[in-house]
């Protein structure tokens, strides 16, 4: 592993990890001796190469190959309630620095970020929030190069869109980013609005697929709690909480 800093920030840089998350989850207290800046929102960021057991939203897999994809968990202080709006602030800092590479990229609902194509919704970025005592550890996987892999499908990536950049360059546009933010970033009002008009999943038709129930209607708006609200076929308006996505028109 290779310590370095970028504006104050230290980076724990593996060549391999079972998971930078988990790395981020059970070594919170020596990063913490780390810690440079009082004043940082991200406090430290484990990178990798490659996991060999990356980890996914609902105990999914996160499937790479070496330096196929950034791999990166941002250990962050929150500035919010909850874990929802650090997330939602930091997904949008992801889709607006690819948006920046001219990749056209939107946010579904809750934190992928996708491209519609032809053959429909394409992820090219997920994003897992788990919580560290009085910290966060948002784990952000971004598809740089196309893997073979039979569990992979809808899957997009940077060089799809002709973007050539390797996982550090990536990393160190995410920082400069975050670094960069104002206090006017941090009010949670703006962090709304911001994912709102980053959105590919409101004002469409959709399919939810929670823990309890699958629910069709129309997505109409995210609630201050993160909450998706659905205005079913009967004009009855629900809100969800988790569940997938599905884009159906
Ligand atoms: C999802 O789409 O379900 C979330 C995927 C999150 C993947 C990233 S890759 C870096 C970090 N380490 C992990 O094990 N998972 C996250």
């Amino acid at each position: 592993m290779i310590k370095r800093t970028f504006a104050d920030i230290p980076i724990y840089d593996f060549d391999e990890i079972d998971s930078t998350n988990k790395y981020g989850l059970e070594n919170l207290n020596a990063i913490k001796s780390d810690f440079l800046s009082e004043s940082t929102w991200v406090k430290a960021v484990v990178t990798a190469r490659q996991q060999t057991d990356g980890k996914g939203r609902r105990d999914r897999q996160w499937v790479s190959e070496p330096d196929s994809s950034l791999l990166a968990s941002f250990i962050i202080e929150p500035k919010f309630f909850g874990t929802m709006l650090d997330t939602t602030l930091l997904i949008t800092c992801v889709n607006k620095i690819l948006n920046g590479l001219d990749v056209p990229s939107k946010i579904k609902w809750p934190n992928d970020v996708t491209v519609d194509s032809a053959e429909g919704t394409k992820k090219l970025s997920g994003v897992l929030t788990q919580i560290a005592g009085d910290y966060l550890v948002i784990g952000v996987g971004i598809n740089i190069k196309n893997i073979e892999h039979s569990e992979i499908t809808n899957v997009a990536c940077l060089n799809d869109f002709e973007v050539q950049i390797d996982r550090d360059e990536l990393l160190k546009i995410m920082l400069n980013e975050i670094v960069n933010l104002k206090d006017s970033d941090y009010v949670f009002e703006n962090v709304l609005e911001k994912y709102k008009s980053m959105s590919s999943t409101l004002g469409r038709q959709v399919r939810i697929e929670s823990m309890n129930e699958t629910i069709e209607g129309k997505a109409i708006d995210i609630a201050i709690t993160g909450s998706l609200v659905i205005e079913m076929p009967d004009g009855r308006v629900v809100e969800l909480s988790e569940g997938d996505v599905i884009h159906l028109r």
